[in-house]
C-alpha cells in the first residue's frame, strides 16, 4: 500500500503526517521551524517515518504546505495552508462550514461550501495581535509554558481588559497589570478574551456558518477553545489532530495525486 506525505512548514512550527491509503495516520511530528527552514521541513518528514516506523521509500508523493513551503526541498509540489487546513478539517468533520486556524503569526478565517470548496477567506493583516504570537509574549512576559497558559487562564475569574493592540506592546502591558496587583489568572484570561475577540471579527468578515472547526497550534489551548465558544453562536470542533490540521490536509492532497495517477487495470501497458 502506498503512503502519501504532507509537511505543514509554518512560521513558528513544523508538522509532517504520513496516511496510509484509508487516509489514516500513520505517522507524525512536530518540530520548531526555527532559523533554519530547509533542515525544519526535512527533520520534520524523517522524524514523522521514525514516529511510523516507515519507510523513506514507501512514500509515493508529497505535499508541502505552510509559509515555507517551498523550502520542502523533497516535496513534489506545494499547496497553500488556506487550501490544506480547510481539506484537513472537512476530513476530521464533514460538516464543517467555517475554519479557523490560529497558529503562531497568523490568524485566517476560511468558508468552506457544502463539497468541501473553499467560498472565501481572510487573514489578519500585518498585525499579530490576534495569534499565537500574542500567546507567546505573554508567555514570556509571565513565564508560563505554553502549554500552561489554557489552564491557567481558565482559573481566571474576573479578566483585565487588554488594550493594546499590537503585540509589541502586549508584554509591556501584560507587565504593568502584574505591577497593579492582578492576578496571572485574570491578565491571561483577559488575554485569550482579547485574541478571540478578534479572531471572532476575522471569522465574521467570511460569514460564520455552522459548523465551525478550530485548527492550528494554539487549538490546543483550552482557553481559546472556551473563550471562542462564549463569543460564537455555535460550538467550534477541536480535534487531537488539529494542530496537524494543515499536515494532514497536504497529505490528503498528495494521497489524491497518487490515486488519480494510477493507470487502471487492463489499460496500462502493452
Ligand atoms: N502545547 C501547546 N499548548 C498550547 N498552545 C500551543 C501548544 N503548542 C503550540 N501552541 C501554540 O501554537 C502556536 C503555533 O501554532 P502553529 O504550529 O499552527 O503555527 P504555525 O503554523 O507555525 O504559524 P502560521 O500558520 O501563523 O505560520 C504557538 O505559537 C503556540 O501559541
Ligand atoms: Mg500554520
Amino acid at each position: 500500500m502506498a503512503l502519501a506525505a504532507g509537511v505543514d512548514v509554518g512560521s513558528t512550527q513544523t508538522k509532517a503526517v504520513v496516511i496510509d491509503e484509508r487516509c489514516a495516520i500513520v505517522g507524525r511530528s512536530l518540530t520548531d521551524t526555527g532559523a533554519n527552514v530547509i533542515r525544519a521541513a526535512e527533520q520534520a518528514f524523517q522524524e514523522a517515518l521514525q514516529n511510523g516506523d516507515l519507510r523513506e521509500e514507501e512514500v509515493e508523493y508529497v505535499v508541502g504546505t505552510g509559509y515555507g513551503r517551498y523550502k520542502v526541498t523533497f516535496g513534489n509540489t506545494q499547496v497553500t495552508e488556506i487550501s490544506c487546513h480547510a481539506r484537513g478539517a472537512v476530513q476530521m468533520f464533514p460538516s464543517t462550514r467555517t475554519v479557523v486556524d490560529m497558529g503562531g503569526q497568523d490568524t485566517k478565517a476560511i468558508r468552506v461550501s457544502a463539497d468541501g470548496e473553499i467560498v472565501d477567506f481572510c487573514m489578519n493583516d500585518k498585525c499579530a495581535a490576534g495569534t499565537g504570537r500574542f500567546l507567546g509574549a505573554a508567555s514570556t512576559a509571565l513565564d508560563i509554558p505554553l502549554d500552561q497558559l489554557g489552564p491557567t487562564a481558565r482559573r481566571g475569574e474576573r479578566p483585565v481588559k487588554i488594550s493594546t493592540t499590537c503585540t509589541v506592546f502586549a508584554e509591556s502591558e501584560v507587565l504593568s497589570w502584574l505591577g497593579k496587583g492582578k492576578k496571572i489568572e485574570d491578565i491571561l484570561l483577559g488575554v485569550h478574551q482579547s485574541i478571540a475577540s478578534r479572531s471572532v471579527g476575522l471569522l465574521r468578515r467570511v460569514g460564520v456558518e455552522d459548523e465551525v472547526t478550530f485548527t492550528g497550534g494554539v487549538a490546543r489551548n483550552v482557553a481559546m477553545v472556551d473563550a471562542l465558544n462564549e463569543r460564537l453562536e455555535h460550538r467550534v470542533n477541536v480535534s487531537e489532530e488539529s494542530h496537524f490540521m494543515g499536515a494532514l490536509g497536504a497529505a490528503l492532497f498528495a494521497l489524491d495525486h497518487i490515486l488519480t495517477s494510477r493507470v487502471p487495470a487492463g489499460t496500462g501497458g502493452s
